[in-house]
């Protein structure tokens, strides 16, 4: 396979003028995989009627907990919705600061919002994007109840250095796992190093479900509180009502949120699930060839995966650097663009944003090495959906581009 695309690469693009793919063939950034056993699940669903929450959302749950190996699963319709309720069983409320990174999606920071408690952001280790420790604990207060760390990319946060500093404050983590499901850390599985780890299964996530989440938890008691708050604070097993069991009261014992996955949700996960390792695989093949590919040109290719760690391959960012590439970041994305090749940007640092700025003061400046990044970066196509000829023609179109 490998010297097969290897080959395809170094073939000359036939006519500079042309585009290297046709925009009829415009590579979609992400697009998932999806299998007949993805479809044939799906169309089970429609045809039994049972479309909402029910028996494939708990088998998900079941596998999905196993493949972790972790105590307790709770399925809900996103990443973000796993993580406020998360803060919310976590006890995390208004007068609480909670602190993460700098260079996330804003879901990591909106969900500490949502649960009425102040973000406080830390900046990232240049090499690895992940969330520095040092600067977590030169932000720890009195009023700091947890860490949310972000697996960035896939690649393990410095879970050591990150826990050791929890103990020592008695803070709780919830760990951010949307780019996370296959990553290792030093053996452990990311999602299970505090009390909650929350996955996306968001349509260009590892495991792809269109909309979709999962919180993982070590205790039992969380589990069962994070149930009722994902649907409408009612009592536990609510969604049975409707089962072939006969009609059940239910109770309301908080106001809860309508955050359940449905089944026709999980009828995808299930099978995706299934193909997980067998996507990071190609995923990892993917890595290595635009590792060695893209190597001699004026780009900053990612960090390789850290020893002890597995990484999971979710996103392969570059930097473009305006002086040495001679282009700017902005350029690069709109000339892959009219290569039609779909890129993607992970991410602009969270302070750059006006709301957060309005709200919370927070200068980009203050935050340099995720502000610097957040303005370089651009993450290329890296899906098992991928074809050799993708791949050769992702690796064609970065050459043709820095080379204009
Ligand atoms: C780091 C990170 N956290 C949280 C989320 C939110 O995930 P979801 O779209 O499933 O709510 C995402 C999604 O892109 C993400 O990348």
């Amino acid at each position: 396979m490998a010297s097969t695309e290897s080959d395809a690469i170094g073939s000359p693009a036939s006519n500079p003028a042309e585009p290297i793919r046709s925009s009829k063939d415009f590579l979609i950034f992400g697009a998932p995989l999806i299998g007949d056993e993805e479809k044939r699940e799906v169309l089970d669903c429609l045809e039994t009627g049972w479309l909402g929450t029910g028996p494939k959302v708990a088998q998900l749950e079941r596998e999905f907990r196993d493949y972790k190996g972790a105590p307790y699963a709770v399925a809900v319709n996103s990443c973000t919705a796993a993580l406020h309720l998360s803060m919310l069983a976590a006890g995390i409320g208004p007068g609480d600061e909670v602190i993460t990174t700098a260079l996330t999606f804003c879901a990591t920071v909106n969900a500490i919002i949502h649960a009425g408690a102040e973000p406080v952001l830390a900046d990232v280790n240049p090499a690895t994007l992940n969330i520095d420790p040092r600067e977590v604990a030169a932000k720890i207060t009195s009023r700091t109840k947890a860490i949310v760390p972000v697996h960035f990319a896939g690649r393990a946060c410095d879970m050591d250095a990150l826990v050791t500093i929890t103990r020592r404050h008695g803070l709780m983590i919830i760990e951010d796992c949307a780019h996370a499901v296959e990553t290792t850390y030093k053996g452990k599985q990311a999602g299970t190093f505090g009390s909650f780890g929350c996955f996306s299964f968001y349509v260009t996530k590892n495991m792809a479900t269109g909309e979709g989440g999962m919180i993982l938890t070590m205790d039992e008691r969380y589990a069962d509180r994070l149930k009722i708050l994902a649907l409408h604070g009612m009592s536990k097993d609510a969604w049975r009502r409707f089962s072939d069991e006969g009609y059940k009261h239910y109770y309301v014992v908080e106001c809860g949120y309508k955050y359940n996955m449905m089944d026709l949700q999980a009828a995808i996960g299930i099978h995706q699930l299934h193909r997980i390792e067998m996507n990071w695989e190609r995923r990892q093949e993917i890595w290595a060839i635009y590792q060695r590919e893209l190597s001699g040109l004026p780009l900053t290719l990612p960090a390789e995966p850290d020893q002890g760690t597995r990484h999971s391959y979710h996103l392969y960012t570059v930097l473009v650097d305006s002086e040495r590439a001679r282009l700017t970041r902005d350029q690069f994305i709109s000339d892959m663009t009219a290569e039609n090749i779909g890129v993607g940007v992970h991410y602009q640092s969270i302070p750059v944003h006006p709301y957060y700025q309005e709200r919370f003061g927070w200068r980009p400046e203050d935050y340099p090495h995720s502000l610097r990044i957040g303005q370089q970066t651009v993450s290329l196509p890296l899906s098992a959906k991928l074809t050799s000829r993708d791949v050769s023609d992702v690796v064609r179109a970065v050459r043709k581009v820095l080379n204009r």
